[in-house]
């Protein structure tokens, strides 16, 4: 059975969640590519689609329910705001005021050249970091000020991460580092597991659980860490040069399920890359130099083609 038979069986029998329809044009990707991703799936963890038992239940699963949105306001937003490292008694000012406004459904690329700040960027969109000066607000809430424990509160609530360096754990196995953020918001462990389980398999990696990072390829790293970011159904999707350093294969892969996750499910996602290929699906495009915004692109369904 193939991976979009699975899910077709899957939807129309047991009324899945949302999440299944922007996962089915991944799946007819591997499907109808000649690669071996998802091929040892047995599809049981499909069956019962954790994310889908009841509506209370999928809205608690996502860590929505703390969160009430005002639609007018940015999503995220970023006034004046300057990022210094402190090296000794040098001091380098990777940000210099940058100001942005972030809305609920954009798909923002991010395109510069190396060392131009665009992860540091990223790391204060992502509430990993806190800016030197200026006004970071995530959801109208002024996060500048926050202290390490409120950072990962708001992190674990809003943001999935599918970083350059991926980010997982290296002590913990594939599927410990998905239960990961379930763990942080004190998920019910069976429930828990049956999530890992499942985005484990929608990534093609059920046999690969008990692996540590040392022991799988960079693409491998690279589908854990997007089972990973996926597990609390967040809102956001950061992502850091998702398909560099990745065969063209999975880097489709990797490009469709991003545009599925903004297309389909109204994710807000925010991608650094140097690939053209994913600035087609963009509504934005930020140009960062010598950390300052150069310029902002708008773009339009009919644009993206001209990049090609
Ligand atoms: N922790 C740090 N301490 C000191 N300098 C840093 C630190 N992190 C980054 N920098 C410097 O800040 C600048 C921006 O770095 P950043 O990692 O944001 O660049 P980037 O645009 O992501 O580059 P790349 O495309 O190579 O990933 C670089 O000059 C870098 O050397
Ligand atoms: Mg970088």
């Amino acid at each position: 059975m193939t991976l979009t038979e699975i899910i077709e069986t899957f939807k129309t029998k047991l009324n899945p969640s949302k999440i299944m329809d922007s996962l089915e044009k991944t799946a007819s990707f591997y499907d109808e590519s000649d690669n071996d991703f998802g091929e040892d799936d047995s599809g049981d963890d499909l069956k019962n689609n954790p994310y889908s038992n009841s509506a209370s239940d999928s809205v608690k699963s996502s860590g929505l329910t703390k969160i009430t949105r005002d639609e007018k306001e940015p999503l995220i937003k970023l006034t004046d705001v300057w990022k210094i490292y402190q090296m000794g008694e040098v001091e380098f000012a990777a940000l210099r005021g940058i100001n942005l406004e972030i809305y609920e459904g954009e798909f923002l690329v991010v395109l510069g050249p190396s060392g131009s700040g665009k992860s540091t960027l990223m790391n204060l969109l992502g509430c990993l970091d806190i800016p030197s000066e200026g006004t970071v607000y995530l959801n109208s809430e002024d996060i500048s000020g926050f202290d390490e424990s409120e950072l990962a509160r708001i992190r674990g609530q809003m943001i999935g991460f599918i970083f350059q360096s991926f980010n997982l754990l290296p002590t913990l196995r594939t599927e410990e580092n998905v239960l990961l953020p379930m763990e942080f918001q004190e998920e019910d462990i069976q429930i828990a597991r049956k999530k890992a389980s499942y985005l484990l398999d929608i990534v093609g990696l059920s046999d690969k659980k008990h692996n540590l990072p040392s022991q799988l390829s960079g693409g491998q790293k690279q589908r854990v860490a997007i089972a990973r970011s996926l597990a609390v159904n967040p809102p956001i999707i950061l992502a850091d040069e998702p398909t560099g350093n990745l065969d063209t294969k999975t880097g489709n892969y990797i490009l469709e399920f991003l545009h599925g996750l903004h297309e389909r499910e109204g994710k807000t996602v925010i991608v650094v890359t140097h690939d053209l290929d994913l600035v087609k699906y963009a509504t934005r495009v930020v140009y960062i130099r010598d950390g300052e915004i150069e310029k902002i692109e708008k773009r339009t369904k009919s644009e993206p083609e001209e990049l090609k």
